[in-house]
């Protein structure tokens, strides 16, 4: 079904899309032809001068918009004084700086460290190295439907599509995935449970932990705060107090990936701190500054001090554009407001997605905290059969009428504005939305059927 949309695409497009397909590689996952010319806040256009509200940021990525211009200017400054000295050798005033921060925003007690890398990948392949250099253990326990990533660190514990997977084993020994609390779809049963992520941790102690992998041998458990790509999913209030006790009983590290929930996503600085625990390690990327390609892992001191010079290291984490980049997203979220309003439009938008469910057969569940929503497209209440074709076909109409959306896991939509996004703005979007998923219910024959 999804196929067989034809998109208008404007003569500029068209040619972009041609010279592309011949140079660059087909492993992208392009939904829609949209060729960028430029962009402004949460409003981008296209190459034909189209005009779309964003509700992507280049998958989370653009936390204070497009172009914000306390960020270009930043970003300017710092070209015009240098533009690389190399982070692992040398000492420049924008990375301390940008460590300084990160290590106030941590969510620890403890004194925090930072280690600067180049994309949210990078940062999960050195908070696995980190925690298996620490507890001097191997095992990794993940989640299923995770995503952390796609080097071969972060790819073992990637659990949310087969197609990242196939064709490139063997993954890195050592990963044990569990399921993810995901208490619309759990995949445990809840006998004598209320809380499915109290369930999914006593599964972790009673089940893996006697009879795969012994806890001894486990450096460390690898979690996203609300699951990203694999559906946008909020775990239960009782999993991560249940599991942060665990990993204490056991010497086990917790490292939350907080590449898409953290950086004000949330409504908070992380997504964690929604869920009253502390991790010993995160990750950071996407978000943090703002486009400029920038990762992080930021962990107790007493952790990251027992690396030893040489021990972890690279060339490009830590660019200085970048750090500037960041320094001045940072400010902006933070004494600039935009994590405050991306707590209130974001629950704003939440309640106008529930409000619109009894409108539309096929809205399964809204979940989300802050701007970092999604939504659930089933075909029947009963079986909450995934409707993965009418999801992919409200991207498309969305797309039609003037907005770009992106998907997650199988059958959801998600929204992740740019954390300024106003009122006003944020109410179009719904309202082109509501418009392309009761196109797409026709279309597929959903709106007959009772709730
Ligand atoms: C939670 C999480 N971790 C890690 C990554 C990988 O980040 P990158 O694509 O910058 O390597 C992603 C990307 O979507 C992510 O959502």
């Amino acid at each position: 079904m999804t196929n067989e949309i034809k998109h208008h695409i404007g003569e500029k497009a068209q040619q972009y899309i041609q010279r592309d397909s011949k140079v660059i590689s087909p492993s992208y996952t392009r939904d829609y032809p949209f060729v960028m010319s430029h962009g402004k806040g949460s409003e981008v256009w296209d190459v034909d001068g189209n005009r779309y509200l964003d509700m992507t940021t280049g998958i989370a990525v653009n936390a204070t918009g497009h172009s914000h211009p306390r960020v270009v200017q930043a970003i300017k400054d710092q070209a015009d004084k240098f533009i690389h000295m190399a982070g692992t050798d040398f000492y420049y005033q924008v990375q301390i700086e940008l460590g300084e921060k990160l290590a106030e925003i941590a969510p620890f007690k403890e004194q925090a460290r930072v280690f600067l890398a180049n994309s949210g990948t990078e940062a999960v392949e050195g908070a696995l190295k980190l925690a298996r250099y620490y507890t001097k253990r191997p095992q990794i326990i993940g989640f299923l439907r995770s995503f952390h990533g796609r080097t071969m660190g972060s790819l073992a514990v990637t659990s949310s599509k087969t197609v990242q997977r196939g064709g490139y084993f063997p993954m890195m020994p050592g990963v044990t995935h569990i399921p993810y609390p995901d208490p619309y779809r759990p995949l445990l049963n809840m006998d004598g449970y209320d809380d499915y992520g109290e369930r999914v941790v006593d599964y972790l102690e009673q089940v893996i932990f006697q009879t795969i992998v012994p806890p001894g041998e486990v450096a460390a458990v690898l979690v996203e705060p609300l699951q990203g790509e694999g559906g946008y999913v909020v775990p239960t209030p009782g999993f991560f107090p249940a599991l942060r006790d665990l990993c204490d009983r056991n010497g086990i590290l917790l490292i939350a990936d907080e590449v898409q929930t953290g950086m004000g996503r949330t409504g908070k600085w992380w997504g964690i701190e929604n869920f009253g625990v502390e991790p010993d390690i995160l990750t950071s990327a996407k978000g943090i500054a703002s486009g400029m390609p920038l990762g992080a892992i930021i962990a107790r001191d007493s952790i990251m001090r027992e690396w030893e010079p040489g021990s972890h290291g690279n060339t490009f984490g830590g660019n200085p554009i970048s750090c500037a980049a960041a320094l001045a997203t940072i400010e902006l979220l933070g004494e600039g407001g935009m994590i405050a309003n991306a707590r209130e439009v974001g629950q704003h938008m939440l309640d106008a997605l529930e409000e619109m469910m009894p409108r539309h057969p096929s809205m399964g569940v809204v979940r989300g905290i802050g701007m970092f929503i999604g939504v659930e497209l089933i075909k029947d209440h009963e079986t909450k059969e995934p409707a993965k074709y009418l999801r992919n076909d409200v991207v498309h109409h969305a797309f039609d009428r003037g907005m770009l959306m992106l998907g997650a896991g199988t059958n959801t939509l998600r929204f992740m504005p740019a954390l300024n996004m106003t009122k006003d703005m944020a109410d179009e979007g719904l309202k082109i939305f509501d418009d392309a998923l009761h196109q797409a219910e026709i279309e597929h024959g959903v709106s007959m059927i009772a709730k």
